[in-house]
């Protein structure tokens, strides 16, 4: 979906084309398309992905004339903020998160703590507000393909790690990219997301085929395909993936290498800087709820994201997979994830945050207050749904049974109740 609007480039400054959407400007990467001054294109993430016919971007615009105002104006209302009563010392720090002046530790941990009622609800509609003042009220919706569930590691807290008796399976890329195509052609996503376990059967070579056939859809291509070489990394980049969603998980190392055995915490995370530093845009972020974790390692986790450079914060709830040593581990507040989704908001105002799935998972409102809470990003499951159902990470995931273009339908009726445009409109 993403369903970009099109928009008329009106400058262009050597890598840079500066975009108008109904006389907003924005600036976008001419990175793929060969663009001139009136051409209209589509941009994801900040890139130009698609350069589309006058007639046809007319028309489209055409439909979304009134709409796009009136979204706009929905949005600007339902991001108010009300009078709440909380005490001065609240008052305080969310007067310095208006005012983008910096917070200390200390006033990280209490916007943590909030917990009383009238309290949540000024924290979130502070996030959202600035969302609103930062970002207006583009949301973007990307597609997720996960196209294995066989991985070769084992981590504590994943439903399909190694040692768990599943049903595996792996789409042949055929079944991936008729599955992209299908996504594209039909349900107008831009953005995709090529997701699996650490699973080498899909070597470089298979890899690169995938991504420059995908490529092909003109659309922007996501990896989350774990740890691999940095060659195939750069191999990938140049074959036209132009985004990676690679989680940290934790950034307490401790626990980091308690949970991911033989894993290495510090080669992570060069990875992830290295991929940022080819130039994919960056989606990463953690896991909240794993044992002995503390609200400092919360806040740490929200600020080693923004040090990484984030284009997208990607964290979620843990929850407890059947199978595995984290079965039992205690079920994650929900307030806890939106208050997180607030926090990162008003330490990163640039940054998109997404709702996760998992999120989804611990309560079926969590889309709307997320984005209520300051997030502006979904991702909505496209695998067929002969394998959507074999991956299983955690229980229960949402949308299990359902169609995907209800899926969709659903979203963008949740998106236009609170004014949002499923749109992705620059940098
Ligand atoms: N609950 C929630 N998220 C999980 N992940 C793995 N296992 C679980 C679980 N039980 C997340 C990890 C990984 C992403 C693909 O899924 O953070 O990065
Ligand atoms: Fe594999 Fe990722 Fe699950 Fe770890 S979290 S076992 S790397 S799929």
């Amino acid at each position: 979906m993403c369903y970009a609007i099109p928009g008329q480039i009106v400058k262009i400054k050597d890598r840079l084309a500066v975009v108008d959407y109904f006389g907003e400007c924005r600036n976008v990467l001419r990175d793929f398309s060969d663009v001139k001054i009136g051409d209209f294109v589509y941009a994801q993430g900040g890139i130009i992905i698609n350069k589309i016919p006058e007639g046809e971007a007319k028309e489209i615009l055409e439909f979304w004339q009134d709409k796009f105002f009136e979204l706009k104006k929905i949005d600007r209302r339902v991001s108010k903020i009300h009078q709440s009563k909380v005490s001065d010392n609240l008052l305080a720090i969310l007067q310095k998160v208006n005012l983008n002046q910096k917070l200390a530790d200390d006033d990280l941990l209490k916007l943590l703590n909030a917990s009383a009622e009238q309290e949540l609800k000024l924290v979130f509609e502070t996030a959202n507000n600035i969302r609103q003042k930062e970002h207006d009220n583009a949301c973007c919706v990307h597609g997720i393909i996960e196209f294995s569930n066989y991985c070769q590691n084992n981590c504590w807290y994943c439903g399909i790690r190694k040692s768990q008796k599943i049903d595996r399976y792996r789409m042949s890329l055929d079944e991936i990219i008729k599955a992209a195509k299908s996504a594209v052609n039909k349900l107008g996503f831009k953005a995709l997301v090529l997701q699996s376990g650490e699973d080498n059967w899909y070597t470089e070579d298979k890899l690169v085929r995938l991504v420059k056939e995908i490529k092909k859809l003109n659309v922007l291509i996501f990896l989350s395909i774990g740890e691999r070489p940095k060659k195939t990394y750069k191999k990938l980049y140049e074959a036209g993936a132009r985004a990676n969603l690679l989680r940290f998980e934790i950034s307490n190392k401790k626990i980091f290498q308690k949970l991911r055995p033989g894993a290495d915490f510090d080669k992570r995370l060069e990875l992830i800087e290295y991929t940022k530093k080819l130039g994919y845009i960056l989606a990463t972020g953690f896991l909240v709820g794993l044992p002995n974790e503390t609200s400092d390692d919360i806040i740490n986790n929200i600020k080693l994201t923004k040090s990484l450079k984030a284009d997208m914060y990607s964290f979620g709830p843990l929850i407890p997979a059947a199978g595995t040593p984290l079965k039992n581990q205690k079920k994650v507040d929900k307030n806890l994830l939106l208050k997180i989704i607030a926090i990162t908001r008003s330490l990163d105002r640039q940054a998109k945050i997404l709702v996760t799935t998992a999120l989804e998972t611990l309560d079926k409102n969590a889309k709307r207050a997320g984005l209520l809470a300051g997030a502006n990003s979904l991702m909505l499951n496209i695998t067929p749904s002969n394998f959507r159902k074999k991956y299983i990470i955690y229980p229960g995931r949402p949308d299990m049974d359902k169609e995907i273009n209800q899926s969709v339908k659903e979203t963008i009726n949740l998106l236009y109740s609170i004014g949002r445009a499923p749109t992705d409109v620059g940098i």
